[in-house]
């Protein structure tokens, strides 16, 4: 088990990767990792992924 799992295979982002953009840039949506990130422009399949990341992240 690896411990910063991919969550986008589109793009090779890892969790760490998302955690981290959360963290310093004070992300408090889905969309504004998105756009952080272009998830928006692929297959969308990481979507609910990135929520839990968000959500671990900030309880939200
Ligand atoms: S898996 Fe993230 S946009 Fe496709």
């Amino acid at each position: 088990m690896t411990l910063d799992p991919i969550i986008c295979g589109c793009y090779d982002i890892h969790r760490r990767t998302i955690a981290t953009a959360i963290r310093e840039k004070g992300y408090r949506t889905v969309d504004q990792i998105n756009k952080e990130f272009f998830l928006d422009k692929a297959c969308g399949n990481c979507k609910d992924e990135v929520r839990e990341v968000l959500k671990a992240a900030t309880g939200n």
